[in-house]
Parts: C-alpha cells; sequence; structure tokens
C-alpha cells in the first residue's frame, strides 16, 4: 500500500469544504487506491462545528483516509502537509469595500504563508481557493520563503468548467466533447472565458457560435455565474467550487490526459503578455507533477481587450496591498 498524503485544509467547517473532505477521503482527489491524512484548520469559534464534520467522516468509514488532524493553529494542521488547499477565507461582510476585502485576507494568507514555509512539506502543492484567490494566492507565495513559488497556484478550475459546459449547451454537444477553453486572468468578474482556440467535436468553436452570443451572453454568464448561484441558492456555489478544486490538485498531481488543456492560475511569467508579478488564469498541461503553460495559443484583437481588463484589475488589487508582499 502507498504512504498516506498529507492534505491541509483549510476553512474545514465551512460549506465548500463539506463537499471537498469526503470527496478527498473517498478518492476523487488522488487516486482510488492513494491514502490520505485530512489536516483540517479552522478557527476557534468553528472547533466545535469541525468537530461534527469530523464525526460524518469517521461515520463513512471511508477505506483511504487513515487519520484527521484538527486545530486552529496552522503550524499544526500544516505539519509536513504535501498538498494544502486554502479554502478559509473572510466573507466580504456589509459595506466592505473590495480593498478591506484585500486587507483582512491579506492578513491570513501572510500568516498561513509563514507556518507552511516553516513547517509543510518543501515541495508542497498549495491552491488557494479562497477569495480573492489570485490576490491571496500572490500574498501567500511573497510570505512562504523556501517554498517553490511555482507550487502557489489559484483556483480557475471553476471558471474553466462553467465555460465548458455554457458553450457545450450553446452548440447541442456535451462538456467532453469541448477541448482548449480557457479562462484567463482573475477569478472575478472581469475574467475573460476564451473560446478562439477552442473546438467542440474537433470543429473550431468560433465557427459554431457568433460574436453577439460571446459579448451578450456567454461572456457575462461565465463572468457572473457566482452571483448568478447566490441569487438562485441563497448561498455561494459549494459543491462546484470543491469539484474544481478535486479536478484542479488531480490534474496537477496525476498529469492531464493528452490534448486536455486546464486553466489553473499560477505565476505569471510572461507568456501572452502578462508581465511577472500576479497570479493569473493560464491554460496548462500537467505531467508528472508539474504543470507547464501551454504556449502558442491565439489570442486575437478581442481576446486582447479582455485580457487586458483583467490583467489591470489583478494590478490594481496587488498595488492596494503592496505592503504585504514583503
Ligand atoms: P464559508 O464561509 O462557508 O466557509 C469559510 C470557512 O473558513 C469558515 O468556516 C470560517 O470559519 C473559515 N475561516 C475563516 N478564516 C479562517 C482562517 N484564518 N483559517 C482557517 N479557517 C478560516 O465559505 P465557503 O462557501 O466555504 O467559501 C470559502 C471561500 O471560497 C470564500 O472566500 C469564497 O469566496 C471562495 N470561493 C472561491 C471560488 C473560486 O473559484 N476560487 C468559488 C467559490 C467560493
Amino acid at each position: 500500500m502507498k504512504a498516506p498524503v498529507r492534505v491541509a485544509v483549510t476553512g474545514a467547517a465551512g460549506q465548500i469544504s463539506y463537499s471537498l473532505l469526503f470527496r478527498i477521503a473517498s478518492g476523487d482527489m488522488l487516486g482510488k487506491d492513494q491514502p490520505v491524512i485530512l489536516q483540517l484548520l479552522e478557527i476557534e469559534p468553528a472547533m466545535n462545528a469541525l468537530k461534527g464534520v469530523i464525526m460524518e467522516l469517521d461515520d463513512c468509514a471511508f477505506p483511504l483516509l487513515h487519520g484527521v488532524v484538527a486545530s486552529h493553529d496552522p503550524m499544526v494542521a500544516f505539519k509536513d502537509a504535501d498538498i494544502a488547499l486554502l479554502v478559509g477565507a473572510r466573507p466580504r461582510s456589509k459595506g466592505m469595500e473590495r480593498k478591506d476585502l484585500l486587507e483582512s485576507n491579506g492578513a491570513i494568507f501572510t500568516g498561513q504563508g509563514k507556518a507552511l514555509a516553516a513547517v509543510a512539506n518543501k515541495n508542497v502543492k498549495v491552491l488557494v481557493v479562497g477569495n480573492p484567490a489570485n490576490t491571496n494566492a500572490l500574498i501567500l507565495s511573497k510570505n512562504a520563503p523556501g517554498l517553490n513559488p511555482k507550487n502557489i497556484t489559484s483556483m480557475m478550475r471553476l471558471d474553466h468548467n462553467r465555460a465548458m459546459t455554457q458553450l457545450a449547451n450553446k452548440v447541442g454537444a456535451h462538456s467532453t466533447d469541448v477541448k482548449d477553453v480557457v479562462a484567463w486572468g482573475n477569478h472575478s468578474s472581469t475574467q475573460y472565458p476564451d473560446i478562439f482556440n477552442a473546438t467542440v467535436k474537433g470543429k473550431k468553436a468560433s465557427e459554431l457560435v457568433d460574436e453577439n452570443w460571446l459579448v451578450n451572453d456567454f461572456i457575462p454568464t461565465v463572468q457572473k455565474r457566482g452571483a448568478a448561484i447566490i441569487e438562485a441558492r441563497g448561498l455561494s456555489s459549494a459543491a462546484s467550487a470543491a469539484n474544481a478544486a478535486i479536478d484542479h490538485i488531480r490534474s496537477w498531481v496525476l498529469g492531464t490526459a493528452e490534448g486536455e488543456v486546464v486553466t489553473m492560475g499560477v505565476p505569471s511569467d510572461g507568456s501572452y503578455g502578462i508581465p511577472e508579478g500576479v497570479m493569473f488564469g493560464y491554460p496548462c498541461t500537467c505531467k508528472n507533477g508539474e504543470y507547464t503553460v501551454v504556449q502558442g495559443f491565439e489570442i486575437n484583437e478581442f481576446s486582447r481587450k479582455y485580457i487586458d481588463i483583467t490583467y489591470k484589475e489583478l494590478c490594481e488589487e496587488r498595488d492596494s496591498i503592496k505592503h504585504l508582499l514583503g
């Protein structure tokens, strides 16, 4: 039997984790032959709720679950972690400006960066889910000395998955028929879901839909999907966010399929004209536990305009929390 992988999850008593933890423990993320130890972090007032979640994990008798650690101390929850899913974040409260949200979450992610650097596996793979995910990941990366910055990523996979299904539905296909969509940039309403490189059953997607649909339907639907779910459900997307986190880590660790391109929020490296210094949604492939930004996707004039907008927003977010970047 393989040695267990230590998976740290923050915000473990929250909505997303209520779906995420059970899927990790059942082998959906790392494979049906990979035991895991869950290391759960919550804030003190939520520790009792977390106790209830752990009772439920126990009650599933998952064959692959080889232990659960629960703590409100990141130095305990991140100890020797091989994978860290940073879901916990402060939600935006009434009257709070985006800048205040960045600031209060900034404090969480500077502390968690330091703790990961101090006690986690040096090669820990980090996925930031808590919003604003891209800039939180950037803050974490700048406060985690000794960790490989390439291993700190943010979640764009939900946007990617949303784009696949919207396109498939439009042309009467299945999401598995869709290849090479990308959700460029920020996980926010400026993200750019791009179909100009995509195919559906091998046909160019841009020849199957028109620009009016792209501008007035597809792009805003994907950009504002989170808000639409809150409107309908009264709560933010949770099961689909957990699913995207599972997809992100599974692709990264186990590899993407031949010909499969996924979107990951990764440190910008100059690719596609985005200078270093932000966490950007890029098309990626994964092999042997490493991701690579796919080169050579076409960026036409239409796409460039949208990509510039989302890049600008990321720069503004970064500039507003410059003092947290070390
Ligand atoms: P939730 O409010 O149900 O749960 C968050 C949990 O985090 C709470 O239990 C809270 O006690 C905990 N928490 C707060 N500060 C913490 C800290 N310093 N350390 C550890 N735990 C802490 O929220 P939900 O629905 O689970 O969402 C979590 C985050 O994920 C939110 O920021 C949300 O905006 C974000 N999100 C991101 C998506 C993406 O695609 N990147 C998609 C959907 C949600």
